[in-house]
C-alpha cells in the first residue's frame, strides 16, 4: 500500500531545533549528522483526542537510543513534550495525526563521521502530519520474505531506534518489486525477526506467539499487545519462529504505531486466514483499549 499525498499537509508547521517553520522552510543543514551519516534517532507517535499513545515509553526509547549513541545533549522529556505540544497546537491537530519525532546529533563544523565535529548541540524535529492508519486493517496485507537480514546485536543492536534504516529499506524494495506490501525479515540465524517496519505475531492453537526481540525493534505496540494479552488471560509467548511455522499459523498480524494491528493474509504466496476467533478477539481488544494508553500533553 502506497501512502498518498494529503493536500492538508502542504501548510503544516514543523518544529526544527528552536521553533516552528512552515513545511517548505523546515530544513536541516547539509552539515547535519542525519544527512552525513544517518546519525539520528527517531520515534513514530500517534495522536488521538485523548492524547499521544504511550508517549512516555516513546520518549524513554528516544532518550535511551540517543544515550547508546553517546549524544551529549539529550533533551529532557519535558522539553520534547513542550515542542510536541507547540507543534500540535500550531497545526490544530488532535486526531488522525502521526508524528515523526527525530533527534539528530546536530550540525557538524565540517563533514566527517567523528561526533566531536558536532559542536552545535542536537537537533529535535517534530514533524506532525495528518495521517490516518496506513494500512487497511480489514483487508490486511501481503508480505514476502526478503533476502536482507535484520540486524542482530553483533552488527547493530536493533534496540537502538536509529535512522540507519537501509537494511529495512532494502527489504521494502524487495517487497515492492514483488508487488507486496512489506518485506519479512529474518535474523542472522534464519528465524523470523519482523516486517521491514512493524513487528509480527502469530496465533497457533490458542496461543499468541511473537519472536524474541533479539533482532527486531522492541516495538511499543508489541509491548501493548503483550500487556493486553496478560490482562485478559490470553496465552502469550516469545519464541524463535520459523517461516514454516508462520505459513501454518491460524492467524498472523503485524503491529506498529503507523498501522496499529494489521492482519497478514499472505506470506510468500501462502494464504493465511484472517478470521481466527482469538486473533479477532485480540484485534478488537486493542482497538477498544488503545485510547486508554494515551497521555495528555500538559499545557
Ligand atoms: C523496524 C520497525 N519495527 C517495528 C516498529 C513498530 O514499533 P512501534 O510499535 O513502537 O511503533 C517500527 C516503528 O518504528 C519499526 O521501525
Amino acid at each position: 500500500m502506497l501512502q498518498k499525498r494529503t493536500p492538508k499537509n502542504d501548510t503544516i508547521q514543523v518544529y526544527v531545533k528552536d521553533g516552528l517553520y512552515p513545511r517548505n522552510e523546515a530544513k536541516v543543514s547539509v552539515f547535519d549528522s542525519s544527512v552525513q551519516g544517518g546519525d539520528a534517532v527517531w520515534e513514530g507517535l500517534r495522536v488521538y483526542p485523548e492524547g499521544v499513545v504511550c508517549l512516555d515509553k516513546h520518549l524513554t526509547r528516544l532518550q535511551e537510543s540517543a544515550k547508546t549513541l553517546a549524544f551529549t545533549d539529550i533533551p529532557s522529556k519535558k522539553e520534547v513534550k513542550a515542542a510536541i505540544k507547540m507543534t500540535l497546537d500550531a497545526n490544530g491537530m488532535t486526531d488522525d495525526t502521526h508524528i515523526r519525532l527525530t533527534l539528530t546529533r546536530g550540525e557538524k563544523i565540517t563533514s566527517g563521521m567523528d561526533p566531536r565535529l558536532n559542536q552545535d548541540g542536537s537537533c529535535l524535529i517534530v514533524l506532525a502530519e495528518w495521517k490516518p492508519l496506513v494500512y487497511d486493517n480489514d483487508s490486511g496485507i501481503k508480505v514476502i520474505s526478503a533476502s536482507q537480514r535484520r540486524n542482530a546485536p553483533q552488527y547493530l543492536d536493533s534496540k537502538i531506534h536509529h535512522n540507519n534504516l537501509l537494511n529495512n529499506i532494502i527489504a521494502k524494495i524487495q517487497a515492492n518489486v514483488a508487488g507486496k506490501d512489506a518485506g519479512l525479515m529474518l535474523d542472522d540465524r534464519g528465524f523470523v525477526a519482523e516486517l521491514n517496519g512493524s513487528n509480527l505475531f502469530m496465533v497457533k492453537d490458542g496461543t499468541i506467539v511473537t519472536p524474541y526481540a533479539h533482532a527486531c525493534l522492541p516495538g511499543i505496540t508489541r509491548a501493548t499487545v503483550i500487556e493486553i494479552c496478560k490482562e485478559n488471560s490470553i496465552d502469550i509467548e516469545e519464541q524463535d519462529i520459523t517461516l514454516s511455522q508462520l505459513y501454518n499459523a491460524d492467524g498472523v498480524f503485524a503491529t506498529g504505531t503507523m498501522g496499529e494491528l494489521t492482519p497478514v493474509v499472505e506470506i510468500d504466496g501462502r494464504e493465511i486466514q484472517k478470521d481466527d476467533a482469538l486473533m479477532a478477539e485480540l484485534l478488537a481488544l486493542f482497538k477498544n483499549n488503545i485510547r486508554n494508553y494515551c497521555e495528555v500533553l500538559d499545557s
